[in-house]
């Protein structure tokens, strides 16, 4: 089910005795990595309470159309804009006869109106009811409607609630949940924990100065984004930048390279893949002066000392990630030198990024890289850095999974 990492849910429950179950559906589901929200219909309160699948979910629970304070935390479009997925279990006659009606008569309804996502049902009602003309055609009607978009996972068939027997039961939320997941295409690092560092640092000489470059963070970004849609948890260590987070990442906001190093070794046992593009300051003041410094004399001296090299210290730490990779941003001898730290930082890859050109590296839009590793080396010509980030996930997670493969083969003595 690792499909449904990272995938917004939009849990809706509608008044059946099988509502129970969905609690269990919400527990499988966010074990999976998924974000679920929970909206219940009025008849669904009288068989669960919002509480245990906020608790369950973490996230508040929504049931009312026109409430002030739901709508002054997620509104009722952005709600409906938000989900990835739509899945109503149970799906009641009467909710799904709304739905093909067009209602948008209580919050479900309406946010089905109003959402693009895809909706599934997981019917459950008396098996009279389920075979009724009318249910069957509502349904007729939801799928010519929304085709693709639309899907019935079940209902079951067995012994009912009120003693019939025959179709009409809801699947086991197990069973709901791994349906779904294969709606969903897998990703080439599902499943997989990334941790990227972007931006700058700052090394303070004073309480209002610093020593830092030009790093915006959009490569880093960039990389957490594609890491994002090829189905990665990732997480994002920023220096100080003026840009947005991708919106499904877990930040982690820095300052200095000793702050960023902390919050990367954070992570060690928790990493598959690590990717430092961070612009990482080389030295920082020896001393920070308490008091801002006063102007005196001509000249100035400023002491530096060494910064801890944080990809070096990943890479050569206990809980080493499977993959490490080191980003080399130089002005001359931009290979020569990026081969070298390939080798002195005990990196898997290394991206080389020429920062002598106004057009690529830092602060633009496009970037141009080559990528080394031990065996060879990948030219990458200017381009978006979004695309190219989209380009190099592929190839760290290529890197990825080769090296994992290697690490479960039995060793045959050979
Ligand atoms: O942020 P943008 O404006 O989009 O610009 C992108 C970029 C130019 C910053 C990016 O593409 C890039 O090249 N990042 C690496 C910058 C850098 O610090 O390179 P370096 O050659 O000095 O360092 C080599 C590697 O060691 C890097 O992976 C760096 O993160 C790491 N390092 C360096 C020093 C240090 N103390 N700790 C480190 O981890």
């Amino acid at each position: 089910m690792q499909q449904l990492a990272n995938k917004r849910i939009l849990l809706g429950i509608s008044g059946g005795i099988a509502a129970y179950k969905s609690a269990e559906l919400v527990r499988i589901l966010t074990k999976a990595g998924a974000e679920v929200r929970v909206v219940m219909t009025q008849g669904a309160l009288e068989f669960i309470t919002p509480l245990t699948l906020q608790a369950l979910s973490g996230n508040p629970v929504h049931h009312t159309l026109l409430d002030e304070e739901a709508e002054a935390g997620m509104g009722h479009i952005e709600l409906a804009r938000w989900a990835d997925v739509i899945l109503i279990a149970p799906a009641t006659a009467d909710l799904i006869a709304r739905l093909a009606a067009g209602m948008g008569d209580e919050l479900l309804t309406t946010l089905v109106l109003a959402s693009k996502a895809p909706v599934f049902l997981a019917p459950a009602m008396n098996q009279q009811m389920w075979a009724a003309p009318t249910t069957q055609a509502n349904l007729q009607t939801l799928a010519d409607l929304k085709g693709d978009d639309f899907g019935l996972f079940g209902p079951d068939a067995g012994v009912q609630a009120c003693g019939d027997v025959g179709p009409g039961r809801m699947l086991e939320p197990v069973d709901i949940a791994a349906l779904l997941a294969k709606r969903f295409q897998a990703g080439v690092l599902t499943g997989k924990k990334v941790v990227i560092t972007a931006g700058p640092t700052r090394e303070a000489l004073d309480p209002v100065r610093y020593i830092s470059n030009h790093s915006s963070g959009k490569m880093g970004y960039a990389l957490a984004q594609a890491a994002l849609d090829a189905g990665a948890q990732v997480t994002l260590i920023s220096g100080p930048v003026r840009i947005a987070a991708p919106d499904r990442v877990t930040l982690v906001n820095t300052v200095s390279a000793q702050d960023m190093l902390e919050a990367s070794m954070a992570c060690m046992g928790e990493c598959d893949l690590f990717i430092a593009s961070a612009a990482v300051a080389d030295y920082r003041p020896a001393d920070v002066a308490k008091h801002k410094i006063k102007k005196a004399g001509d000249d100035i001296q400023i002491t530096l000392t060494k910064n801890p090299d944080i990809v070096a210290t990943v890479a050569n730490h206990e809980q080493r990630p499977t993959t490490v990779i080191g980003f080399a941003a130089e002005t001359n001898d931009v290979d020569g030198y990026a081969r070298g730290k390939l080798a002195s930082k005990r990196l898997d890859m290394i991206v080389a990024n020429d920062v002598s050109r106004s057009d690529i590296g830092f602060n633009s839009d496009d970037n141009a890289v080559t990528l080394y590793s031990r065996d060879g080396h990948q030219d990458f010509e200017r381009m978006s850095k979004s695309l190219l980030a989209t380009k190099l996930i592929q190839a760290f997670a290529e890197r990825l999974s080769n090296t994992q493969l290697l690490q479960t083969e039995p060793d045959n003595g050979q």
